[in-house]
């Protein structure tokens, strides 16, 4: 299968019709056009603190990042503020966990979850997060011992999201950062 750089990816992304944007169509194309590692090299920032999420590309309809796993790094148990998201893994293996809301109580920021399914993706393998189950929480397990980089397309761009802590059953808004953006570390930000 061809590979394709970024900068087609990019592209390809711009001339999807507005109606297209959606579902099916942009996981389908994530998995018609598998990308060409190398040209996303330059978007690689590795912190042992924390993953590190890294700006590509952002217009009002979409952004798309890499994020980079270290061995064993997770992301929080979170949303995506009701906004489309698909992935695929081109470096390493992830694991996603999806979660289920048990009880809520937004009122006082209470909310129970459940896990659900979980999911595996590697090989540039494309996935999305359900809208209607859109708790999730991504994995560089121990065990897959080895770093990790995703691609993500999120549609809108989004600057908050729900972050849920399982330990105290609570939720709350957190802001969201770039590491990165356009190859270039954000001021502030020590890997
Ligand atoms: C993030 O965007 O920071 C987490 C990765 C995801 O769930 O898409």
């Amino acid at each position: 299968m061809k590979i394709v750089s970024i900068e087609n990816l990019v592209s390809g992304l711009q001339n999807v019709a507005d109606d297209d944007f959606r579902g099916d169509n942009i996981y389908q194309f994530l998995t018609d056009n598998p990308i060409d590692v190398d040209t996303l090299s330059p978007y690689f920032f590795w912190s042992k603190n924390c993953y590190t999420r890294n700006l590509i590309y952002r217009d009002e309809r979409f952004e798309l990042m890499v994020l980079c796993w270290e061995k064993g790094q997770i992301s929080r148990v979170h949303d995506h503020a009701d906004q489309m998201c698909w992935m695929t893994v081109p470096v390493g293996r992830l694991r996603g966990q999806n979660f289920k809301i048990k009880e809520i109580q937004p009122e006082k920021g209470f909310c129970k979850l459940e896990q659900t399914d979980s999911f595996e993706l590697s090989d540039c393998l494309a996935a999305k997060v359900e809208l209607e189950e859109p708790i999730h929480q991504i994995l560089n397990l121990p065990e897959f011992d080895q770093r990790a980089v995703s691609l993500h397309i999120y549609s809108r761009p989004f600057e908050s999201c729900l972050s849920y802590c399982r330990e105290t059953d609570t939720f709350k808004s957190v802001p969201l950062f770039y590491s990165s953006i356009k190859g270039k570390l954000c001021s502030g930000v020590v890997l």
